[in-house]
Order: structure tokens, then C-alpha cells, then sequence
């Protein structure tokens, strides 16, 4: 049922409800010849964590040969938190070079996994060769609660443990539950239900209108965006623990550029709880937006436009109504670091963890840098764990303190540049895939951004800011997958070789930013960006970072400045 009145919900929702519970006629479809799947099964399939795509790279040159797309799909994992065995990493590693046309890992900003171009014919190997190390894609994509995201770094404090604890239940809580999932890649027999029970218990046959992300930081280190969130878990520490969550709710970034009603919006406090309620309280959040967001336009389907259609207040009525208790007001939160954990840092006595730098989270081998097989040599000799981080970096943990030298040793000859030898304008960069996979790519992404950084160095260099944590986001569209409208400098693709230039938001992710100028071609983007940096190096307050500079002068003193002055 919709709540928008009369109006008809959207083709999606008719597809999921027909669906049986995700079944659809994937199995089937799954033993023909077809290098792709119906338009249904494609929705069906996303919520498997699968794409369907095209190497967008061939398509001209396979049009004039008179041939059909070249159908690839991108498998995306659920890695709760970003935590991998060395087994589980070995995996994907081997999966890369065995079952994917680039033969790359992609870790994205949810700190997961996503493999490229997989044909159709390698899926459900692809997919029980994860599981048989009990990794699912069940919950990667799909309108319903995605891989859960939580600071990455590793250490013996208890809070650490009970943050990790409480992912976990969180993920059993929220995740989807029905059996097609094993019937159809793992070959499971149909269960019967008994009478009355039900497949999805929360989330019902149609699941919930849209994406539904959730994170958890601990109070203090933003490292992961957490008010870019439907919901956010503030976790308050007192005397090493976890003393319970303040809760955030609404956050979002997608938008689309020519519907000027859509918009990225932060997370705004709601409440405080306890560790106990917590998984409660977010399962009845959950049932909100299932129950009240739109599910006629998906473009106002995510719950930010729900809380601001209806305001805050109901939507705290709301939910304690449904929880049957008042609900304490949240506690004021204090940000002093987004951390990317890069480096070697202490986990507990005599052990260390290595946060390294890769590149827009591609993990490849180049000519120069071997990092794919580096890190491969590395979690096969030495079985550190593997954690992945919403800035697209690895972190591994788990390391003896006597074999640091060795490991370094290792980085070294594979190429792999050690903290010390990023710059920070890298270490604060982040793009999204765009092309040649992604579908809704109208500009390249992950494949310009590497052209401008260092441009930026060298401009950074000459300006005297060059160790200033200036975050930089590119994505391929509007849709916000690298988190650009937090960002201090962001550019979103609008048409090929043109970006929106977006100014202002913060290194902590607790603003958003600016538009600044609309449609600057790519060879112009720095300069677009130069007078302001400029202005910001000579007239920042002590301690002012950008994006607190340009909220405090404004824009457009520099919007009208002509490029030949530049
Ligand atoms: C309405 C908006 C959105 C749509 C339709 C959308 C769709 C997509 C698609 C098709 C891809 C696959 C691209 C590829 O790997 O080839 C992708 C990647 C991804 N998206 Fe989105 N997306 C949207 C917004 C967002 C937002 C707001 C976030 C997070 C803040 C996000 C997070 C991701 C992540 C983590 C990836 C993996 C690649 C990466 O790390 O850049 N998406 N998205
Ligand atoms: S931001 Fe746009 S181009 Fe980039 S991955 Fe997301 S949907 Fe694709």
C-alpha cells in the first residue's frame, strides 16, 4: 500500500511484490544461453547485490560491428563493517583474476567489495565460491538495509568489541531473510513455511521503498560520513565502553541535477539509547519508512524526504509509539577527527595494524605498482585481517610488531607507496567508479581524478597548504556515491568532460557544501577552484580548514571572477 492517496505506485514496487519474496525467474534465467537478464530480473537481481551492466568502453565499437552490448555484472558483497578473514580475501582476490573482464578488486565507500565484469554464465560460481567462505551479496544493493558500515580501525579498547557486537546483531536484525537466496545460487531446496510465518517478517513482500544505509561511528572520529546515513549510531564512550547510541536519522546524498526539489541532506539527532534498545529502536525505524515513504516516486522515496515532509517531531511520536516508551533526547556529539587510519598504528601489546593508501580503492597490478599481488603475498604468508574503510583504503591488522620490517620490505618491492610517501591531497581524495561500468555515468570519475590531483599538489605546493585535510570528491553524476556534498572541493559529473563544482562542506562530513559553478570543464576544474584556495591561504583564521573558510566569507565574492584573470 502507498500513503501518497490516489496516486500509483511505482513499476519497482509492482516488480518486488510480484517477485515472491526476490525469487522472481532467476533460477531459471540462470540456465539459459542469454548473456542477460529481463528487465524484471535485473531489479530482482540487485537486491542479490548484482548489477547488470555493460562495458560501456565497447559499446560504439560493437554497434558498428553490428553486435548487441557486451553484458557484464557487478558483484557486490555485504562485509559488515568492512571485517575479512584472510581466506575471505583470497577469495575475491582469486575471483578478480579467475571470473571478471578487469580482473580488479573495487573497494567502495561501504567498505565492501564490488567485482566487475562478471559475465552471466561465471555468476553463481562467482557467488558460492564467496559463500563457501561465508560471504553473501544477499543486502548489497536493493531497496533495503545494505552493508553496515563502522570505523574500520582495530584496538584492544572494549568499545571497539562491543561496537563490533552490536553491528553484528544489527546486520541479523536488519538484514533480508528469504530462503531465495539459497534456492536459487546455492542450489537450496524450497523451505515450508509454517502457518502465519512469514518470509521477511520486516520487511514484508515489498521490502522498503528505496536503499536503507546505516553506520555506526564512535563519538569523536567521523572516519565513515555518519550523518550520510538513513540512520546513524553515535556511539558515547565512558571509561573504555559503550555506554549507549545517540541516534541519528535522514541523511542522504543522492539527488538528481534537474529536479531542484531532490536534495542531500545530513542526519539530524533524534534520540539517545541504550546498547540494549539499540536494535530494537532501528528495526522500528525501519518499519517507519517502510510504512510511510514514498512508494510512488523514487526519487522521493529515501526516508530524508519522509522526515521532512512530515517534520522530526511526528517522526519521533512515531516511533515511540511503536516502541511504546519515551525516547530520551539524543546527547550533544563532539567531532575532532575523520581519521583515515593510515600507517602503522598500535593495536594492542606487540601488535600493529597498516592502514594503506589504494588509489580510489581499486586494487589492481599496474606496471609501477603490484598492489593487488602485494597484498595477495602478504595476507597469504603473514593471515593478517583484512578491513576495508569507507575511505576505500585497507587496513591490515593483526600484525606481530617483528614483522613489520618484512612486510614493509614487501610493499617497497611491489611499488606500493608507504603514508609517508601520499600526499595529503591523495589521502583525502575519493571517486566513484562512473565509467565504463557504471550505467548512470554521464562524466568519468575514478578515471579523471587521477589527471587533477596532482595539479592539485602542485597548486597546494605553491599556496602553502599543501598538509591541510581538504577532502576532494568526484563522482561520475549527481547520485553522490563517493559522499561530494559533504565534501571541501567536489565535482559531479553533469555531461561528458563537464562537472558541477561544489564548495564548502568539511573534512568532519558534518556539512554540506555549496554549489559554485555549474558545467566547468574538466581541464578547468582546478583553476575554477584556484582563487579560492588562494584567497583561503592568505586569509584563514588560525585553525580555519577550508571548508569553515568558505561558509565564513561566502561565495560569491568569486563567483564572478572571469577565468582570464585566473
Ligand atoms: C540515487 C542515487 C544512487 C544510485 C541510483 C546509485 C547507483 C549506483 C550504481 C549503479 C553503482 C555501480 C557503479 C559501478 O560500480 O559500476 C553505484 C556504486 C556505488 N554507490 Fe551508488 N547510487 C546512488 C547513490 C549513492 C550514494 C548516495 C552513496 C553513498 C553515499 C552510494 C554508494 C555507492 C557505493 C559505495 C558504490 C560502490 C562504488 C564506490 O565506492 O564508488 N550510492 N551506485
Ligand atoms: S555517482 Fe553516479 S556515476 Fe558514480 S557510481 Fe554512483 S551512479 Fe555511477
Amino acid at each position: 500500500m502507498t500513503h501518497e492517496g490516489q496516486k500509483k505506485e511505482s513499476k519497482i514496487e509492482v516488480i518486488k511484490r510480484e517477485s515472491r519474496y526476490l525469487r522472481g525467474t532467476l533460477k531459471e534465467a540462470l540456465q539459459d544461453e542469454s548473456p542477460l537478464f529481463s528487465e524484471e530480473n535485473v531489479q530482482v537481481l540487485k537486491f542479490h547485490g548484482v548489477y547488470q551492466q555493460d562495458d560501456r568502453d565497447l559499446r560504439l565499437k560493437l554497434k558498428k560491428e553490428g553486435k548487441d552490448k557486451h553484458y557484464i555484472m557487478m558483484v557486490r558483497a555485504r562485509i559488515p563493517g568492512g571485517v575479512l578473514n584472510p581466506d575471505q580475501y583470497l577469495v575475491f582476490d582469486r575471483l578478480a583474476d579467475e571470473y571478471t573482464d578487469y580482473g580488479t578488486l573495487r573497494i567502495t565507500t561501504r567498505q565492501t567489495i564490488q567485482l566487475h565484469g562478471v559475465i552471466k554464465r561465471n555468476l553463481k560460481t562467482a557467488i558460492q565460491n564467496l559463500n563457501e567462505v561465508l560471504i553473501r551479496t544477499l543486502g548489497g544493493c536493493g531497496d533495503q538495509v545494505r552493508n553496515i558500515i563502522s570505523c574500520a580501525a582495530p584496538g584492544d579498547e572494549p568499545f571497539r568489541t562491543e561496537m563490533r557486537e552490536d553491528v553484528l546483531s544489527l546486520v541479523d536484525r536488519l538484514g533480508a531473510k528469504t530462503r531465495a537466496y539459497y534456492e536459487i545460487w546455492l542450489d537450496g531446496e524450497p523451505v515450508q513455511l509454517d502457518e502465519g510465518e512469514s518470509e521477511e517478517p520486516l520487511y514484508g513482500e515489498v521490502y522498503l521503498p528505496r536503499k536503507f544505509k546505516v553506520a555506526m561511528a564512535p563519538e569523536g572520529d567521523n572516519c565513515i560520513d555518519v550523518y550520510d546515513n538513513d540512520i546513524g549510531f553515535v556511539a558515547h564512550i565512558e571509561n573504555r565502553h559503550v555506554v549507549g547510541y545517540t541516534v541519528l536519522v535522514g541523511g542522504g546524498m543522492g539527488r538528481t541535477a534537474s529536479d531542484k526539489a531532490t536534495y542531500p541532506r545530513l542526519a539530524s539527532p533524534l534520540c539517545y539509547v541504550s546498547r540494549t534498545d539499540l536494535v530494537e529502536t532501528a528495526a522500528a525505524i525501519v518499519t517507519i519508512q517502510r510504512d510511510y515513504g514514498d512508494r510512488v516516486n523514487r526519487r522521493f522515496a529515501r526516508m530524508k524526504y519522509l522526515i521532512d515532509r512530515r517534520g522530526s517531531d511526528w517522526f519521533l511520536t512515531e516511533l515511540e509509539s511503536r516502541l511504546n516508551r519515551t525516547l530520551e533526547a539524543p546527547r550533544p556529539l563532539v567531532w575532532h577527527s575523520a581519521a583515515d587510519h593510515l600507517g602503522w598504528h598500535r593495536e594492542r601489546e606487540g601488535v600493529s595494524y597498516l592502514g594503506l593508501y589504494v588509489p580510489n580503492g581499486r586494487v589492481k597490478d599496474s606496471e609501477s605498482v603490484k598492489l593487488k599481488s602485494a597484498l595477495r603475498d602478504i595476507v597469504r604468508e603473514f593471515r593478517p585481517t583484512v578491513r576495508l574503510t569507507t575511505q576505500q583504503n585497507v587496513i591490515l591488522s593483526g600484525i606481530p610488531d617483528e614483522l613489520r620490517p618484512e612486510i614493509e620490505r614487501k610493499l617497497r618491492e611491489a611499488g606500493v607507496p608507504l603514508v609517508e610517501e601520499v600526499s595529503a591531497v591523495h589521502r583525502h581524495a575519493m571517486a566513484c567508479v562512473a565509467l565504463p561500468t557504471c550505467g548512470l555515468a554521464v562524466a568519468e570519475s575514478e578515471r579523471a581524478l587521477p589527471g587533477l590531483l596532482p595539479v592539485f599538489e602542485r597548486v597546494f605546493e605553491e599556496l602553502g597548504i599543501a598538509d591541510e585535510p581538504i577532502t576532494i570528491r568526484m563522482t561520475g553524476c549527481p547520485n553522490g556515491c563517493a559522499r561530494p556534498y559533504n565534501a571541501d572541493i567536489a565535482f559531479v559529473g553533469r555531461t561528458m568532460g563537464k562537472y558541477d563544482v561544489f564548495l564548502g562542506g568539511s573534512h568532519l562530513g558534518t556539512e554540506l557544501n555549496e554549489l559554485f559553478k555549474e558545467f566547468v570543464p574538466l581541464d578547468q576544474l582546478v583553476d575554477s577552484v584556484r582563487p579560492v584556495l588562494a584567497a583561503y591561504a592568505q586569509e584563514r583564521e588560525p585553525g580555519e580548514n577550508f571548508g569553515e573558510f568558505c561558509r565564513r566569507v561566502g561565495l560569491d565574492r568569486f563567483r564572478h571572477v572571469e577565468q582570464a584573470l585566473l
